[in-house]
């Protein structure tokens, strides 16, 4: 069967794309390894899908190249997609931060997406796995698939990142740029939890569930939300953020009073409640379950606040502004919701996402190497690369 554009991989960005082309009137078909489109649209924001944010900005996104971004992001605003959202009559709420969510399941936004795709007669092949991909003499490619041959005037990879394998995540798109000589940088998990040496990992776990609002930094970047502690670690919307700029073996510090000066309240306590337990006194301020465990990691138990010598005091302060964490790793692939790295842009054409060494080639979404933060740039990064792809390919 020959079409105008073959997009690989139904998820956020190739469905984005195919309903785009086949808007233009170019035969489409979308092939996929798995059995359904959008598996990770579903499962996304807890079921209710955090689908753009009103703050987008090229600032919000990882790339070696901190322009390469921008072109996408102007032309597929994430007020397109939020009236694509609303002529679906989809309700939706803004949940913090510029965050938009459906009010009622991740569901509608993929209905909404297939839907778009098949007014605009663009074909599925589920189920299909891909054994060879060539471009041809004539300037087609030809898939070869278990489900038979299929060539196209454009290929459109959009078969995402490593995250998640068991949601049919593969390394398709990075061994296809290799196949035709792309650069392909290095990859690793990113908005993911922190794992921790078992000295801090611990005593944390036994008070697993605490949430506490912080400001987290690597020398890069902060970023004040909720830290949640975990039985493997830490987790949370902060630690997740961070976790994207954090380079193997580094510390990231941990403000937990980042509305205040600790400093001073220490001081106000001690010189009107000296008889006052430390921990009682912290506990003003942070979860009793969590002062005992923090204590403890001090080895700061047991002391009335006027028994705090100077030198004590300087440390539980900055412990408390900086407490210098060193992850012993993140969770990886298994439980990221991106993947860093991938699809050098340099070799890609930041207003079609086409491969500038092969015309009709195109890579989209998270395949390439464009990482949004949490709180669904990554999503808008899918619609708007797709996007750009669906109005050129073909
Ligand atoms: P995506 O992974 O969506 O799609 C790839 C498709 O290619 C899949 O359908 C897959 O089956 C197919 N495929 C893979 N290999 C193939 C092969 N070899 N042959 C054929 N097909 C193949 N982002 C956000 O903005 N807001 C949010 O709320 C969330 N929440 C969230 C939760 C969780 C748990 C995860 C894991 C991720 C998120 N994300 C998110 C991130 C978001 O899901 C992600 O950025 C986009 O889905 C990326 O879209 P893509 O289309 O590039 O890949």
């Amino acid at each position: 069967m020959k079409y105008d554009v073959i997009v690989i991989g139904a998820g956020a960005a190739g469905l984005q794309c195919a309903a785009v082309a086949g808007a233009r009137n170019k035969s489409v078909l979308v092939i996929d390894h798995a059995k359904r489109p959008g598996k990770k649209i579903l499962i996304s924001g807890g079921g209710r899908c955090n689908f753009t944010n009103y703050y987008i900005e090229p600032d919000k996104y990882i790339c070696k190249n901190p322009h390469f971004c921008k072109s996408a992001l102007s032309q597929y605003t994430q007020w397109d997609f939020i009236a694509l959202v609303e002529k679906y009559k989809i309700a939706y709420h803004e949940k913090t931060l510029g965050q938009l969510f459906c009010d009622d399941s991740a569901k509608e936004i993929v209905a909404m997406l297939v839907s778009e795709c098949t007014n605009n007669k663009v074909q599925f092949q589920y189920e299909a796995n891909i054994t060879s991909l060539e471009k041809e003499s004539d300037a087609h490619f030809r898939i070869s698939t278990n489900k038979g041959e299929f060539t196209s005037a454009s290929v459109v990879v959009a078969s995402g990142g490593l995250s998640m394998p068991k949601l049919g995540a593969t390394p398709f798109a990075y061994k296809l740029a290799e196949q035709f000589g792309l650069e392909v940088l290095p990859t690793r998990a990113g908005l993911v939890p922190f794992t921790l040496n078992p000295e801090l990992k611990e005593p944390l776990a036994q008070i697993s569930g605490v949430s506490m609002s912080v400001s987290i930094s690597t020398p890069s970047n902060a970023f004040k939300e909720d830290m949640l502690i975990t039985h493997r670690g830490l987790s949370g919307p902060a630690v997740l953020q961070i976790s994207s700029y954090w380079e193997p073996g580094g510390d990231v510090l941990i403000d937990m009073f980042p509305n205040g000066d600790f400093q001073a309240e220490l001081d106000q306590a001690i010189e009107n409640q000296p008889n006052v337990q430390l921990k009682t006194f912290l506990s003003q301020h942070f979860a009793k379950r969590f002062v005992e465990t923090f204590l403890q990691i001090l080895s700061m138990e047991n002391l009335l606040l006027k028994q705090l010598i100077h030198k004590q005091r300087e440390y539980l302060v900055k412990n408390v502004h900086e407490w210098a964490v060193k992850p012993s790793g993140t969770e990886g692939y298994r439980t990221a919701e991106v993947t860093l790295g991938g699809v050098n842009t340099d070799q890609l054409s930041s207003k079609t996402m086409e491969v500038k060494s092969c015309p009709g080639l195109y890579f989209i979404g998270e395949s390439v190497d464009v990482t949004g933060w949490l709180g669904g740039y990554n999503f808008q990064w899918a619609w708007s690369s797709g996007y750009c792809a669906g109005m050129n390919a073909g």
